[in-house]
């Protein structure tokens, strides 16, 4: 990795969360990285390859032809792909990406078979829209310039944050998997408003529009979250009956089980592979 030469960056795997980063990074057009992918079925690389991604053949000629490896491909693929690369002498001088729910740094080196620089991640899937939020830690081979590069490939695509690797089972109820509970909230509040009959079109795109009002709220403004709340609920009024049934019925202690099980979850992968 050169400071005149640009990094060859290869994905193994082009699935969802390869493409969302891959168009990440030709959004910004970051000049870092020349890209690279091969996948188990080659006709998802194709298109790729007229936006300049190299195409290759077998991951072991992606690998070998990489600077830093991106492992896009499921926790239960690591075994097959890693023995694949092990096999083919490939490791040492690399740095490995893993994006992989609980798969940790220390399993990549040893399903490797080889003590490398793993940067370990967790994106989430707005990171299609180029909204995501990544939590990256990584192993001590990993110097603070490789690190630096690395993120990079996240905040192509949203923002980032740092985090010891012991805290990346727990991060990904927060923000890895968390979607899926927002998109829950949002279906039950457009199902509810439908039925009390308000069927406007723009129904849902306007829930949208208050949950991003509401996001840039918690993140902006002065006020923290708890007068944040105050401030709508006024004394006597409509949102203070709504939040007293959301309190009775518990449900921070049930978005807090929930995130428990989701790190348990996470852990009992990180056991596994
Ligand atoms: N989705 C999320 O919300 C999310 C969030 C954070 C992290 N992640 C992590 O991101 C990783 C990828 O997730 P994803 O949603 O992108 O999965 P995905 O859409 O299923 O993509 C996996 C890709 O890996 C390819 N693949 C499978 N076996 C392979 C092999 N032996 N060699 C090369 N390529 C192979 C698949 O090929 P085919 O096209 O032939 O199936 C597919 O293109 C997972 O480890 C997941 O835990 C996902």
């Amino acid at each position: 990795m050169s400071e005149n030469k640009k990094l060859h960056l290869a994905f193994i795997g082009a699935g969802n969360m390869a493409q969302a980063m891959i168009a990440g990074l030709l959004r910004t057009g970051d000049e870092t990285f020349t890209l690279g992918i091969s996948s188990r079925t080659r006709a998802k690389c194709e298109p790729l390859a007229a936006s300049g991604v190299t195409v290759f053949e077998t991951n072991a000629d992606a690998a070998r032809w990489a600077d830093m490896i991106v492992l896009a491909v499921k926790p239960q693929q690591y075994e097959t792909v890693l023995s694949d690369l092990r096999n083919a002498g490939i490791g040492a001088g690399k740095v490995f990406v893993s994006i992989a729910a609980g798969v940790s740094c220390a399993s990549v080196c040893r399903q490797l078979g080889a003590e490398v620089p793993v940067v370990r991640a967790m994106p989430n899937t707005p990171m299609l829209m180029g909204m995501g939020s990544t939590a990256i830690s990584r192993n001590a081979l990993v110097t603070d310039d490789v690190f630096a590069v690395a993120e990079r490939i996240f905040a192509a695509s949203g923002k980032t944050m740092v985090l010891e690797e012991d805290r990346m089972n727990a991060v990904i109820a927060a923000t890895g998997s968390a979607p899926a509970y927002l998109y829950l909230i949002i279906k039950a509040i457009n199902d509810e408003a439908r039925r009390e009959g308000v069927d406007a079109p723009a129904l849902l795109e306007n829930i949208c529009q208050m949950v991003r009002g509401a996001a840039e709220m918690a993140e902006h403004s002065p006020d923290n979250l708890d007068t944040l709340i105050k401030k709508v609920c006024s004394p006597g009024g409509t949102t203070e009956r709504a939040m007293n049934v959301l309190y009775e019925r518990g449900l921070p202690g049930i978005l807090a089980e929930a995130m428990q099980a989701c790190t348990d979850r996470a852990e009992e992968l990180g056991r596994q592979y």
